[in-house]
């Protein structure tokens, strides 16, 4: 959550439909990682299990929608078997079959990791990147797993260790937000996003 990262939207390049396309892909591998973190992170505090919890019950309850913007961007077919499938597992709280559904789906609708490569990071974004990353982000990242927080904000150099390149994008994709005024979009342009993909990670695996 960045506050106040694009204030004025003329100087917010944005994501666009390149985030909407993106949303659905995403949304999947942010609860394929909240899964794993669940039920494999023995070191969880009551109150980090209760924010994933929370998280996963969320994103499962709009993932219908998006499913739906991403077929119509993308002229491609979601099941919904799957999707179900995954819904009730999750309802039943079958963790491990609530994994293998998302996962399964992750696999069949994955996230184009070409255009956010930190191949294609400039020089400019990579400075522009580290100034914000100092500035903003590194004030509020700085829990580590087991902190006594619902939702804490870890930090980003130790996220980056424990998760795919693909699952940290899928995270700064939709885990950022910004302001009040930016309606709570992504205030990141498409060269913040390879900036902090070539500052946190060499390769988006
Ligand atoms: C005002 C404090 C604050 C600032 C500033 C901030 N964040 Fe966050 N961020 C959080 C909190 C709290 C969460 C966890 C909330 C949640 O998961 O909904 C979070 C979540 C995230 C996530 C998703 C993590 C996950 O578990 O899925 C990413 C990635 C992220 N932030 C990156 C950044 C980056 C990059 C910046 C700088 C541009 C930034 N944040 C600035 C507080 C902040």
């Amino acid at each position: 959550m960045a506050a106040g990262l694009c204030s004025a939207a003329a100087f917010c390049a944005g994501l666009g439909t390149t985030l909407d396309r993106a949303r659905f892909p995403a949304e999947l591998l942010i609860v394929q990682g909240d899964l794993q973190r669940l039920i494999f992170l023995d070191h969880l505090s009551p109150d980090e299990r209760l924010g994933l919890e929370g998280r996963i019950g969320s994103a499962l309850g709009g993932i219908e929608w998006l499913a739906l913007e991403y077929e119509a961007l993308t002229k491609s077919t979601v099941s919904r078997d799957a999707l179900q499938r995954l819904q009730e597992s999750w309802l039943t709280r079958d963790l491990a079959s609530a994994l293998e559904w998302v996962s399964g789906l992750a696999r069949n609708h994955s996230l184009n990791v070409g255009i956010f490569s930190p191949d294609r990071a400039t020089l400019d974004d990579v400075g522009r990147v580290q100034e914000i990353d100092a500035q903003l982000c590194q004030g509020c990242h700085i829990d580590s797993v087991g902190a006594a927080k619902i939702l804490p904000a870890y930090r980003l150099q130790d996220m980056t260790r424990v998760i795919s390149g693909k699952e940290f994008l899928a995270r700064l994709l939709s885990g950022v937000r910004g302001t009040a005024e930016t309606s709570l979009a992504n205030p990141l342009s498409l060269g913040d996003i390879r900036g902090f993909m070539k500052l946190y990670r060499s390769a988006a695996d």
